[in-house]
């Protein structure tokens, strides 16, 4: 077999710091992360100033780490890869700041990335316990719900991707999170909600489902959070402590309602053979199993990665920084980071 080419990528746009190893096939040869969702959990979300001082702190030891994992050593890597656009500046910072400096010492070439390109072309990534016989042909639809996006898109190529429909306000998973606030779950509640939800009659507390039976494929998840808080607002903790099950059930229900009912539309709009679904809100329990028995039906090839390559994670990467840099691009030094998801890397043919 011929030696395939590797990159060394960070992620640190949000919350997680992450470092990887990645070959061109997509073989995840090391890939260590800290998640700080301790630090943060205190203050019911996400602080900007705290999430870039433990990226200052963990990325050099991960690094490290990393690069001992994958026993490889900078001579042998093609490249760097790094995450610059969208997600919180001081964040974005480091890592970016970072992979300059190692370009620079080591004498290699870099490519700054959009973090959302990279949750496009998770299911790719492969290691020891996840190796899919398949890989999604293109074009295929990919479902990409985590805690700051949510948006429907048909990927035709690399590099060509385009948007048929996204969240117009809140992320599904920030809807989560902020539900799980109101039950005094914890800090990122998502997980909390799913696990309760478990035990839990859907049928119970019904919550509205936002722009269900609308024509375009766009999301809102704002009125929903609004409705659960003015529902739940003459409620005591102990009366929310007793229905938490049937309470999670049910607004889990009306969320994966909405997200299944507009990947069924987009389907149909948009046959294709192969669908991903992909970001945090994806390790959903009930969201698999639903869009499992979906995709049989609808007869397509599902693609829902396993939970270190759905979430923030720096294979992703460097998965498409390969891809990037074996078609020899490449980024300068000058390069900024960007809060904005940078529109120009996404073609919108979204439906008024
Ligand atoms: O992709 P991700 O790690 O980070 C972002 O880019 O936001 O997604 C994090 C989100 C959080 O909102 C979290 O509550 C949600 O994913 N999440 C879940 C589950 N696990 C994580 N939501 C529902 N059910 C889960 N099991
Ligand atoms: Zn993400």
């Amino acid at each position: 077999m011929k030696n395939l080419s590797k990159v060394l990528a960070i992620e640190t746009s949000c919350d997680d710091t992450s470092v990887a190893v990645v070959r061109e096939d997509g073989w995840v040869e090391a890939l260590s992360s800290v998640s700080q969702d301790s630090s943060h959990s205190l203050f019911g979300g996400i602080v900007p100033e705290i999430a870039h001082r433990n990226h200052s702190f963990y990325l050099l030891p991960l690094l490290k780490n990393c690069m001992e994992k994958s026993s490889c050593d900078w001579k042998s890597l093609l490249g760097l890869s790094v995450t610059s656009r969208p997600g919180l500046l001081g964040s974005l910072l480091v890592g970016l700041v970072t992979v300059k400096t190692l370009a620079l010492a080591y004498d290699l070439p870099f490519l700054a990335i959009n973090h959302l390109e990279a949750h496009l072309f998770a299911p790719f990534l492969k290691d020891a316990s996840y190796a899919p016989e398949k890989e999604p042909s293109f074009p295929y639809l990919a479902l990409v719900v985590s805690g700051g996006h949510t948006f429907l898109c048909l990927v035709e190529r690399l590099g060509i991707y385009k948007i048929l429909g996204s969240t117009r306000d809140d992320a599904a998973g920030e809807a989560f999170d902020k539900f799980a606030q109101m039950l005094g779950l914890g800090f990122p509640g998502g997980r909390q909600v799913d696990m309760w939800a478990k035990g839990g009659n859907s049928h119970f507390f019904s919550f509205p489902r936002p722009l269900l039976s609308s024509k375009h494929l766009d999301f809102s998840f704002s009125g929903l959070k609004t409705s659960a808080y003015r529902f739940l607002s003459s409620w005591n903790e102990e009366e929310k402590k007793k229905e938490r099950k049937h309470l999670c059930a049910g607004f889990q229900e009306a969320i994966l309602d909405v997200l299944m009912s507009k990947l069924d539309l987009a389907l149909k709009r948009t046959p294709v053979e192969s669908v991903v679904i992909t970001g945090g809100v994806s390790a959903n329990s009930a969201l698999r199993k639903k869009a499992t028995l979906w995709a049989e039906k609808k007869e397509v090839d599902l693609f829902m990665p396993p939970l270190r390559y759905c979430t923030d994670n720096a294979a992703m990467v460097g998965y498409i920084g390969i891809k990037r840099l074996l078609r020899g691009e490449k980024s300068s030094q000058d390069i900024s980071p960007s809060a904005s998801s940078h529109s120009f890397d996404f073609i919108s043919v979204r439906e008024k």
